[in-house]
């Protein structure tokens, strides 16, 4: 069965206790736009406090540890972000990828922990500018992933989201073009059902991430295997995260 579109904003190192009024809309205003769900990630200092306020709006974590507890400076679990109220963490974007060099391995082993400590995971992907120009960007999506995924994922559909962020995309203001998105999500579509099988396969939603913004997001929304956005930059503001997500709604109506 088709699942609504997931509009998820990726606030970033962005956010202080100012930012609660913003949640606060947004949250109101997903109340009035039930066909969308719509989630946000803060930092994590303010996932309880958006937690508190939401009762629409699920709230996540940008990363998680792949142990429970221990001797990590500055790490957080995936247990305390389920403590803290998050549902979800998106693992593997591409500056934790290349501020904090995460690789493959490594995003696997946090996508395990977070499913056992019960979260749902967003799990990025995306190539390059070089990679794309050498034409390897499909080769390269497909290996990430192969590599990042776990292996057995108990109700997939419900609890993996892939998310397509070609990295020249983000927070660059340029887009990938229509056709290069449809062709990824198209060829991770393949991966997928090829991971999960017939049954679950076609039904765990990609979104796709790079500079979405209300004027782009109805025609990026209404491709195929399109299953929603992550944003960055525009989920920052509820006037244009919501604008996002009502293109959304408007997209699967269209
Ligand atoms: P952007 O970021 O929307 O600002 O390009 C997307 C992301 O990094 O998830």
């Amino acid at each position: 069965m088709p699942q609504r579109p997931y509009i998820v904003g990726n606030w970033k190192m962005h956010g202080t206790r100012a930012m609660l009024s913003e949640a606060r809309t947004i949250d109101r205003a997903a109340q009035r736009h039930m066909k969308v769900e719509v989630a946000i990630a803060p930092p994590y200092t303010l996932i309880h406090p958006v937690h508190r306020e939401a009762e629409q709006i699920a709230v996540g974590a940008q990363d998680c540890h792949d142990q429970e507890s221990g001797a990590y400076t500055g790490d957080i679990s995936a247990a305390m972000i389920a403590d803290a109220g998050g549902k979800f963490v998106i693992l593997g974007h591409s500056e934790r990828r290349d501020a904090h060099s995460e690789k493959d391995a490594k995003i696997c082993a946090k996508a395990d922990a977070a499913l056992d400590a019960g979260l749902r995971i967003i799990l990025c992907c995306g190539e390059s500018e070089a990679v794309r120009d050498a034409g390897r960007a499909i080769s390269h999506v497909k290996k990430q992933l192969n590599a990042s995924l776990p292996d057995n994922i108990e109700n997939a559909a419900e609890r993996l989201t892939v998310a397509y962020e070609p990295i020249w995309a983000i927070g660059t203001g340029k887009t990938a073009g229509l056709d290069d998105i449809a062709e990824m999500h198209a060829e991770i579509r393949k991966l997928l059902v090829d991971r999960f099988g017939d049954e679950t396969g076609p039904d765990i939603r990609i979104l796709y991430g790079g500079s979405v913004k209300p004027e782009n997001a109805g025609e990026i929304l209404g491709l195929p295997e399109v299953g929603g956005a992550l944003v960055g930059g525009a989920s920052l503001t509820a006037d244009s995260f919501m604008g996002i997500a009502m293109a959304a709604g408007d997209a699967v109506e269209a």
